[in-house]
């Protein structure tokens, strides 16, 4: 493993080693044991959209790994002014150990890879958020034990989340069942892969999704870049939440996840919310294992 580019690069066993080591991190952090496995190394933060878990989960991780972390907004960058990415790339690369960069499109990951010589991983673009899957099939395996064969359901947009939910669920022997609006499937070429490798159900119907589910997944219905939509969305997702109801369908100790941020009241309810609170909140500090796991990995 060379970057973190997207999930479909990494084998099962790739994603096991991630797995892993980031649950053994996390049990070293836990009790106090410091581990300094990138002493002296620094990594750079490209964000050109917004952040909370995902920045502050990285910079703290390269901290408590003994290296450091610089925010690089790309509002203050010359990349944000029209400097090319092959510059950017190999001008970092003189400087840094390792780039995370959050963006729009996925072929400016895939450029900065191409064209500077250090790692490089992806926080989220539109096509893709490998680091916070990884993250969910953590906090999945803590809770059922076992990957294979759990149901995962994922109720709304057909976006980053679901691509990312369905190529890791079915590379670790889940089965995936995304309930969205026609319009609004998942990536063709997702969709296309999982036809060959595993069980994918996509579905416009939310209960079909939800029966039986191991795990409820939702994230929002107008991601970062489709603001000016929400208003359309909002009419499309009508119907696609998460609330008391579609758990009556799901398994009765079914879990549910959220990548956060929410829209209460929109794709999940304050009741589900707040009553799968600590599962959802694992969730969210397991980024930091598993980004610290994968960090050691590719920069140690
Ligand atoms: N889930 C996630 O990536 O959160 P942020 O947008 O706050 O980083
Ligand atoms: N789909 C959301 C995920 C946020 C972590 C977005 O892209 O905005």
């Amino acid at each position: 493993m060379k970057h973190l580019l997207k999930l479909g690069d990494l084998s099962a066993e790739e994603i096991t080693e991630i797995l892993n080591l980031a649950d053994q991190l996390k049990y070293e952090q836990h009790k106090g044991i410091a581990h300094h496995h990138l002493a002296g190394k620094t990594l750079g933060m490209i964000f050109q959209k917004s952040s909370t878990r995902t920045r502050v989960s990285f910079e703290v991780g390269m901290y408590q790994l003994g290296g450091s972390a610089l925010f690089l907004s790309s509002r203050d960058l010359q990349l944000g002014r029209g400097e090319p990415i092959k510059d950017t790339a190999r001008v970092l690369s003189r400087y840094l150990d390792g780039i995370m960069i959050r963006t729009y499109e996925q072929s400016d990951v895939e450029a900065l890879a191409e064209y500077g010589s250090i790692p490089i991983i992806n926080g989220l673009t539109d096509y893709c958020h490998p680091c916070q899957v990884l993250a969910d099939l953590m906090t999945i395996r803590e809770y059922k034990k076992v990957l294979r064969g759990k149901k995962l359901a994922f109720i709304g947009d057909g976006n980053n989340m679901a691509n990312s939910l369905i190529v890791g669920g079915l590379k670790m022997g889940m089965e995936v069942a995304i309930a969205s609006p026609a319009q609004y499937r998942p990536d063709p070429g997702v969709v296309a892969w999982a036809e060959q490798n595993g069980k994918l159900t996509l579905t416009e119907d939310i209960k079909e999704a939800a029966k039986d589910a191991d795990v409820v997944y939702t994230d929002v219905w107008a991601s970062m870049g489709m603001e000016g939509e929400a208003e359309q969305r909002r009419a499309a997702f009508e119907g696609y939440q998460v609330n008391a109801g579609l758990m009556a369908l799901a398994k009765p100790d079914a879990m549910v996840q959220h990548c956060l941020p929410a829209h209460r009241g929109e794709e999940i309810t304050d009741e589900i919310m707040e009553q799968h609170n600590d599962e959802i909140m694992d969730e969210a500090e397991n980024r930091l294992h598993a980004q610290k796991a994968v960090m050691v990995l590719l920069m140690k």
